[in-house]
């Protein structure tokens, strides 16, 4: 049971979260409902895992693949798993229904842990008997090359299965950040919330073309965000660190916090607007070619920062 995971859903998330565990050496028992999508998510895991491999990011692909089983049922998945990961589609409903299940089916010593993005583990465990062992654990996907993972209880979660959760998820490689109290989109998705409705803004009012704003990210602000965030930026951005930043820069801040982008910049017209300036859409197998450039552009940015602080810590 130590060291054995149960993947509830093998989409997108699910199909990551089995190679982020299986990579440390657990074995790990995925599931979904479609038979489909689990054969779609081995075929994924093979070819990913041979291409983490030459990144260095896998010591031994053959052997984390072996540690992967794929199980129809529910009920088996879970036995005998000492952690649960879901990973199934983003309604309140589903998450309900999963839980409840779950608490049922898990060995009374298991955690289960919601992949969810935006719903807070308050809303679908309240009932539980086993409410205390539940959590919400938001990766980025995918998880299996963004390393960080939100972990935020409900107001009833045992504290000590957050820092069972935090060991866990640092034990298996990834970079767990604790959410103190619950709020709407954690942390993650509301930097990245404030960013995408200003860039919607910006690019719908016609200050810059799509193409133009995202350089200003992969190659102005990202850059120092791969390795440091925008407090510590801003700590050398002024001689006296971040209140010396505040006291020099707040101004146009401020001004800019008075007149935030306003929720219509979500609407359909504005949305339409974005998309005509980024141009004709990919199709299916564009988007499928861009999906998989865009995780050798992490796996190499993975290894490089792994070399990175293996240098720095030698
Ligand atoms: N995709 C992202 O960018 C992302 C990032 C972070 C978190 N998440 C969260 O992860 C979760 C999963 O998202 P995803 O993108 O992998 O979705 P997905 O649609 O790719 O996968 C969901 C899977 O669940 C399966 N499923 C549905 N009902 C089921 C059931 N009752 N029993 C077993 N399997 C069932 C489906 O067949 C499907 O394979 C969501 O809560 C989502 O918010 C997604």
């Amino acid at each position: 049971m130590e060291r054995t995971v149960a993947v509830i859903g093998a989409g997108l998330i699910g199909r990551a979260w089995s190679m982020v565990f299986a990579r440390a050496g657990w074995r790990v028992r995925i599931h979904d409902r479609d038979a489909s999508q689990l054969r779609a998510a081995q075929t994924f895991v093979a070819a990913s895992l041979d291409e983490q491999a030459k990144f260095g990011l896998v010591a031994d692909p053959d052997s984390a693949r072996e540690q992967i089983a794929y199980i129809a049922t529910i009920e088996e998945a879970v036995a005998g798993a000492g952690w649960v990961q879901e990973n199934l589609p983003e309604t309140l409903e589903a998450k309900r229904e999963a839980f409840m299940l779950l608490d049922r089916l898990a060995s009374s010593d298991a955690v289960l842990a919601s992949s969810t993005s935006a719903i807070p583990a308050s809303r679908f465990t309240e009932t539980l008997s086993g409410r205390a062992r539940c959590l919400v654990a938001h990766p980025v996907n995918p998880p299996h090359l963004v390393p960080v993972v939100e972990l935020c209880g409900a107001p009833w979660t045992s504290p000590a299965v957050i820092e069972r959760a935090r060991r866990v998820y640092a034990d298996v490689g990834q970079v767990p950040i604790i959410v103190r109290r619950e709020l709407d989109g954690f942390i993650l998705n509301r930097l990245q919330g404030a960013l995408l409705a200003e860039a919607m803004r910006l690019v719908g009012e016609g200050y810059v073309s799509p193409q133009d704003l995202d350089k200003t990210v992969c190659e102005g602000l990202g850059l120092r965000w791969s390795f440091m965030g925008p407090l510590a930026t801003i700590e050398l951005n002024a001689p006296g660190g971040v209140a010396d930043y505040c006291m020099r820069y707040s101004g146009f801040y401020r001004r800019l916090a008075a007149a935030p982008a306003a929720p219509e910049v979500w609407d359909a017209a504005n949305a339409a607007k974005v998309a005509a300036a980024i141009g004709v859409p990919a199709n299916a197998s564009e988007l499928d070619a861009r999906m998989r450039w865009r995780d050798r552009r992490l796996m190499a940015l993975a290894a490089h920062k792994r070399e990175q602080s293996e240098s720095e810590t030698t």
